[in-house]
């Protein structure tokens, strides 16, 4: 049976051709889009895609976007369970996490699988903005990294983070709670892979991610870009922090990884840096 059929004589025609079924599932929630005009019709719908998914505990709805420094949603309950705390597996990890506490986006596991592909064995890695610890939980699951260090600012996100840490079993992760500003200067080592996941602002983090990097090591930079900005924005971004540090680096990869409104993208780009930079120009790109 499928959402439509359930819903047969609770929508007129033209509420079914508004119906978006696709949904996000975080553990055993699931988070539903109701677009405009159907807002009457919410519970029905729910109540529905409870009745066809017998491991969807709790329907949510969003109430807007990501907002402020720690990037947190809020949502509505719809039907099930009233909770917004869920257990999600990905990737052979399983994490705790309160949707509107934290935040956690399922979307970005082909993101995370992209960089967990690329770690060699012996790796020290500094995840910034680390948030439950899920980038730091699959590295530490699926490689042979050395140690993976997380750095998180919302004391929820890193308290939940340590509970993931204890559940998985995680001996070569350490996660640290405050601002990158404030951490990363005391860490008195350097890293062969740091990873920014902040698309929103991450430019403002480079120069920090530039002192702790090892000749060659890369870094992982994020950015949200509109189409005709992809990817050259990111470059220049990096170009420019670069040069700043007085550091030269090669662009390897660069991907779409997600979108975050019409025409605006999640973008990584992967570089490698080099070292100190001599005279000239900072920029090297594939
Ligand atoms: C887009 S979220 C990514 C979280 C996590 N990496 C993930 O993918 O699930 C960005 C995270 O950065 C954290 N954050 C923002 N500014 C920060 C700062 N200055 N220092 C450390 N963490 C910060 C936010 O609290 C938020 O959890």
């Amino acid at each position: 049976m499928k959402l439509r059929d359930v819903l047969k004589g609770k929508l007129t025609e033209r509420e079914f051709s508004k119906l978006k079924t696709a949904h996000d599932i975080v553990g055993d929630i699931a988070i539903l889009e109701i677009p405009r005009g159907l807002e009457k019709k919410e519970k029905y719908i729910a109540d529905a895609l409870l009745k066809l998914n017998k491991h969807i505990k709790t329907v949510l709805k969003k109430k807007g976007g990501h907002i402020g420094e720690l990037r947190l949603q809020k949502y509505k309950i719809l039907a099930g369970e009233k909770r917004k705390e869920t257990i999600h597996k990905e990737l052979g990890v399983r994490v705790t996490l309160h949707l509107e506490k934290t935040y956690f986006s399922p979307r970005l596991v082909t993101e995370r699988k992209s960089i967990m592909e690329q770690i060699k064995p012996g790796e020290e890695i500094l995840v910034m903005f680390s948030g439950i610890g899920i980038y730091p939980l699959v590295f530490a699951r699926n490689t042979r990294a050395k140690e993976i260090i997380g750095i998180e600012l919302n004391p929820a996100a890193h308290q939940y983070g340590l509970e993931n840490v204890k559940m998985n079993k995680a001996k070569n992760v350490v996660l640290l709670q405050g601002d990158v500003r404030n951490v990363m200067p005391k860490l008195k080592r350097k890293f062969d892979r740091i990873v920014m996941p902040l698309p929103m602002g991450a430019e403002h983090f480079l120069d920090l991610a530039l002192e702790k990097i090892k000749n060659k090591g890369i870094i992982h930079f994020y950015d949200f870009l509109m189409e005709e900005e992809i990817p050259e924005k990111a470059f220049e971004k990096i170009q420019e922090a670069c040069k700043k540090a007085g550091k030269k680096y090669k662009i390897i990869s660069w991907r779409k990884c997600g979108s975050a409104a019409p025409r605006k993208y999640r973008v990584c780009v992967d570089a490698r840096i080099l070292g100190q930079r001599k005279n000239g120009s900072a920029s090297g790109r594939v």
